[in-house]
Parts: C-alpha cells; structure tokens; sequence
C-alpha cells in the first residue's frame, strides 16, 4: 500500500526548522490514548502535526525539534521496549528503533522526559507548541520552563517566549507534496470504490447500515484503518441533515440516498459525497435537483485554479444554484437580488468546500491579511454544493419537500487548473442510472 516515504518526513522537518527563529525549540506530544468504555481503548489515531513530522505512530511520544544543536537537531522521547506490554499491546519501537527506522538523531525515554527536557530548552529563547491543546502538556511544558528559570542564577537562560506552532506548521502541511499527493489520489480511489459498491448494493428494503457495511468492506480492503469521519448514509428525508450519523433508517423505493463517506490512508483523508436513488431511477423532481447541483459542482471547478481566490468556488456555487432554484420556482425574484440577501441559505446552507489533508477538514487559513487567499498548485480542497429541501418547508410545493442532494469531490490545485481526485464515481443521472441498472440485471 502507497504511505509517505520516510525522507519525506526528514524534508517537512527540515522546511519548519528552516522557518523556526534561531534560538528556539519546537516541543510536539502525540496524540493521547483515549478511552472508549472501562478499559478499552479507541482505536489509536496519531496526533496531525506529530504524524506529519516524524510519522511515528506510537501514543506516549513526545517530538523535540533543535535548530542548530550539534549534538542532533531531531530528538524523540517515546515509550521503552517492554516484552511483557508488547506481548499484550503489541510491539513498540523503542529507542533504538526511533533512530533506526524513524530518524530521529537521538531517542530517549518518555519516563526521562522531566529530567531531560528542561536542559534542552536552556538558552533557548522562543519555544514554539500548540499552546492549550492538551491542559495536562501545558503543565508539563511550565513545569519545564520553571526548572530552567530555577537555574538562571548559575547563568542559564530560560525561555522567555512561547510561541504557536502552528503558523509555521500549517502553511506547509496545506500545501501538498507529490508523496502526499500520491497518497491522497490512492485513498480517494478506494473511497470511489466504495461508493460505486454502495451504488451497486443499494435496494429498497435494506437499511442505511447495510450501504454503511459495503463502504467500510471496500475501505478495509483498500487498506485503510479507519474512514475519515463518521460515514453517513441518509436516506430520504435525512439528508436534509447535514451530519446524520445514526444510518439506521430503512431504505425506500422512490427515495434518494445521501452517502457521505471517505477512507483514510496513512493518516491522509478522502471526502466524497454521492446521492443517488434507492432503486435506481430518479423521479422528475429528484432528478431537476439532482441536476442543479451537479451543474453547481462542475461550474465551481472552472473557479479553482492557480490565482483564483478560495471564495470564488464558492460564489459560483451560490450564484448556480440561486438561478437554478428561481427557474424551478422554488425561489421568486431576480438572481443578484436573492444572493444579495442570501435567499439561497434555506437551501444551501454550508460552503461549498474545505481544505482537506491529514484531518478532513484542513489546517490552513481561508484569509490572509483579510482577504480569500489566493489558490497554489498543492493546496487540496473539496468541492461539495448541495440543496436540501426540508420536509417542513411550506413555501415550496409539497412535491419539493425532503429531497437532500450533495455532490462532493475532492480536487487538487495544479499548474494550469485543478485535478478531480474523485472522478471514479459515477456523477451524471445517465452514468448513476446505468450503473445501479447493470447491477438489477446482474441480481
Ligand atoms: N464529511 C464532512 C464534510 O463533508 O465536510
Ligand atoms: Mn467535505
Ligand atoms: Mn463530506
């Protein structure tokens, strides 16, 4: 299976120390070991930064950057070899394995860290973490700080700054190598695999959770660990809820199902977003809503390309689906005027996108200086218009009311344009009608 190759991890750590001030420490934990119920555990995601520098998959770790430090710049403090634990818990890679398989210069126990943290960070001015994420790290770090500040009278310089990382972090996290490209395009291939499996699977009689069950076979067998987020499949009426998650309603002859799902692939996630008729035909109305937000996604990938602006996808979007809702008649007044006052938002009420990376919804700012930030090649984004029609909704004809349509895709920013991830996934009525109707044939 495709993952992010280990000097790539060498190379990220190299680009945020080039952009740490001399002078400073970077200190990153891994992710926490989560309780689930008594004594069993969640099954364990690493922390998105931590993984991003060091792709080490352990919980108990702590990453130490040191630009500069000649005795090695990359210290990682993680969990002991322990055959007993290894025997129960599984192997770990201890610290001989940290440097030998993770590069780091020099690895040390976690149970040192108290002892030997603070010695790292004399003389360091700045220290740069994610300050309030985790109240018991925040301690830890003071606690630190204040054993430097205890030996300033020996001549010793504490840490005066404490910094968010963040900023220095994420503008490289959102904008995506070739390897992490690599990645993204084999998980957003299992997921349409996925998707086109549920496509397939789908017939009135059977429930939410059986399409749910097609998605995570496909995402097991492609090799991911785990979906991105919590899958969901609404049928009828329920996806005019954004993030349903119970997906266990029964599936009816004549309603549409709305599949929001993607799997993640060495901690890199995919978020595609498909709806499609339980039996496998649309009815006129499914079909005219189906229709408009799809014309809604295709015209926002005109809008995403290099020196396009992050809210311009948006736009187009908004402007698509408000003339498309006044030629239905499901919105009456003149197109500039209803987006003006936002007529559209009982209908289309999210944005069209987010960043997506490592978490799905990405690190990276939307505005800079004030401003939508304008497109690179590498940054990652969805494009996911919807129309949702609310079953209570008395302006609109009885006829209209409970259909919930979203299309989501997820594309790349390149040279000239944008790359559709997703395309495998069938999208037109004919393309969703043929492939669901193969299926009856082949029942
Ligand atoms: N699945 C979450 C989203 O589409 O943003
Ligand atoms: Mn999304
Ligand atoms: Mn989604």
């Amino acid at each position: 299976m495709i993952r992010i190759p280990q000097d790539e991890y060498a190379r990220r750590r190299a680009a945020l120390m080039a952009r740490m001030e001399p002078g400073s420490i970077a200190i990153l934990p891994a992710a926490p070991l989560q309780l689930r119920n008594s004594d069993v555990e969640h099954t364990y995601r690493q922390d998105s930064d931590f993984q991003y520098l060091s792709g080490f998959p352990e919980p108990e770790a702590v990453l130490v950057l040191i630009p500069g430090r000649d005795e090695g710049q990359y210290i990682l403090f993680c969990r002991d070899r322990d055959p007993e634990r290894e025997l129960w818990d599984g192997r770990r890679a201890g610290q001989d394995g940290a440097v030998r398989d993770h590069g780091a210069d020099d690895a040390f126990s976690i149970r040192a860290i108290d002892e030997l943290l603070p010695s790292l960070m004399e003389s360091r001015r700045r220290v740069y973490y994610a300050v309030g994420q985790q109240d018991s790290f925040d301690q830890q770090v003071m606690g630190w700080v204040n054993r430097v500040r205890a030996k300033v009278r020996q001549g010793v310089t504490a840490p005066s700054e404490f910094v968010a990382l963040a900023p220095l972090l994420h503008p490289l996290r959102l904008r995506k190598s070739e390897a992490e490209l690599a990645v993204m395009r084999y998980a957003a291939q299992v997921s349409a695999r996925a998707h086109v499996r549920a496509m397939q699977a789908s017939r009135a009689g059977l429930y939410e959770y059986h399409l749910e069950a097609e998605l995570d076979y496909a995402f097991r067998k492609g090799g991911a660990r785990l979906p991105a987020y919590g899958s969901i499949v609404a049928a009828g009426r329920n996806a005019c809820i954004l993030h349903y998650r119970e997906n266990d309603a029964l599936l009816n002859d004549g309603d549409l199902v709305l599949i929001d799902a993607g799997c993640e692939i060495d901690c890199y996630a995919s978020d595609i977003t498909r709806t499609f008729p339980v039996s496998g035909r649309f009815t006129s109305e499914q079909k005219a809503i189906y229709e408009l937000v799809l014309k809604a996604n295709l015209e926002a990938f005109r809008h995403i390309a290099p020196g396009k602006r992050w809210n311009d996808a948006h736009e187009a979007t908004v402007r698509v689906i408000t003339a498309g809702l006044v030629e239905l008649g499901l919105l009456q007044g003149e197109v500039d005027a209803l987006i003006e006052r936002e007529a559209y938002k009982p209908f289309y009420m999210h944005r069209a996108g987010h960043w997506l990376g490592m978490d799905v919804h990405d690190v990276g700012d939307y505005k800079v200086n004030g401003v939508w930030r304008e497109l690179e090649p590498g940054m990652c984004m969805t494009v996911e218009p919807g129309i949702y029609i609310a079953p209570d909704n008395e302006q609109v004809e009885p006829r209209w009311r409970g259909i919930g349509v979203r299309i989501e895709d997820d594309v790349v920013v390149t040279a000239s344009g944008c790359e559709i991830l997703t395309g495998d996934v069938p999208k037109s009525v004919a393309e969703i009608e043929a492939l669901m109707a193969g299926n009856r044939e082949h029942a």
